[in-house]
């Protein structure tokens, strides 16, 4: 007997992006017209990683998109710590600047602590200042990183019931791991934290109904690791080239992503093995088309909530 496989629903970042954006647009024009003010988000970013320049671009490209003012600092690859804190506290003190950011990873020769530290937790709109860690930590979040709280809103829109789901996370970065299990947590789900030194990864990632993946290795989450039937959101984002690779993850899609591999010289692949999960997940995010749109749409949400909580508006 044939039997035909059916594939994961793919979980689709970009119309939930374009539906956050648009709401935040709505508001900033009401803020504007009602309160002649707009939101600035002030972007810093340090030294050459081709990577974060394009990350800064596209969140530079999202504020125009919604109508929020935006200021691109980009200092060079020398910049000691102090120059950085002297530009970060001046940013601080600025009453026409509502949100900071300082793309990371910043250079070797500065300490990241003391900077993500310096920035006001008022304007923290990455929510990586230990006052707001700690506020989501509590139960009562402020400023939330904007990758985790992405998820929750692409969960949300597809009407996906978090509360009493076993949910696993692997990766415990401060930048998404620690803080999804968090909002997980506080959406009453039972959570489970998978990392590098876990001896069992397949035994803990197996039981989860919604399993979030975010450690940086290409395709490392494949058919063992995955429970049939979950919720599978990948937050990974690899660049990989090798034709021999492309086959391995992409099975009967490798032919269309060598063609993007010839044309830009690399292809985008998750940390889930993108051809096994989608013949054992209910649902998958795909990448790229998945996590990483909602990352920029909820900075500009997190800048408007900045400026609202500063105007003593209800956010
Ligand atoms: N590097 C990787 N992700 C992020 C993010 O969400 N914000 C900042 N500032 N840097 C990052």
């Amino acid at each position: 007997m044939i039997t035909e496989k059916t594939k994961a629903q793919p979980l689709d970042g970009a119309v939930v992006a374009a539906r956050i954006k648009d709401e935040v647009a709505g508001q900033v024009e009401a803020m504007a017209q009602t309160r002649d003010y707009r939101p600035c988000l002030a972007a810093v970013r340090v030294g050459d990683d081709p990577a974060s320049a394009v990350y800064v671009r596209n969140k530079i490209k999202a504020c125009e998109e919604v109508g929020i003012r935006s200021e691109h600092h980009a200092l060079p690859e020398s910049t000691t710590t102090e120059e950085l804190l002297n530009l970060v506290n001046s940013l601080n003190v600025r009453d026409d600047v509502d949100g900071i950011l300082t793309q990371l990873p910043l250079p070797r020769g500065i300490d990241e602590t003391t900077i993500i530290e310096a920035i006001d937790p008022s304007k923290d709109v990455d929510g990586f200042h230990p006052i707001n860690a700690g506020k989501l930590a509590m139960g009562r979040p402020v400023f939330v990183p904007c990758t985790p709280a992405g998820i929750i809103e692409l969960l949300d829109f597809n009407a996906i019931e978090i509360r009493g789901l076993n949910a696993c996370v692997v990766g415990r970065s401060q930048i998404v791991g620690r803080p999804m299990a968090q909002l997980l947590l506080q959406r009453d789900a039972t959570v489970t934290i998978c990392h590098s030194r876990t001896r069992d990864l397949a035994a803990g990632t197996r039981e989860a109904d919604l399993l979030v993946v975010a450690i940086g290795r290409a395709g490392m989450i494949g058919r063992e690791h995955i429970k049939p039937g979950a919720i599978v959101v990948d937050v990974g984002m690899n660049k990989i080239s090798e034709e021999q690779e492309v086959h391995a993850l992409f099975g009967d899609a490798a032919e269309k992503r060598l063609e993007v591999v010839a044309k830009r010289g690399y292809t985008l692949v998750g940390d889930v093995h993108p051809a096994e999960a989608s013949e054992v997940a209910g649902m998958l995010t795909p990448v790229p088309g998945g996590v990483g749109l909602l990352t920029v749409a909820m900075l500009m949400k997190n800048t408007l909530k900045a400026a609202t909580l500063k105007h003593g508006l209800n956010p």
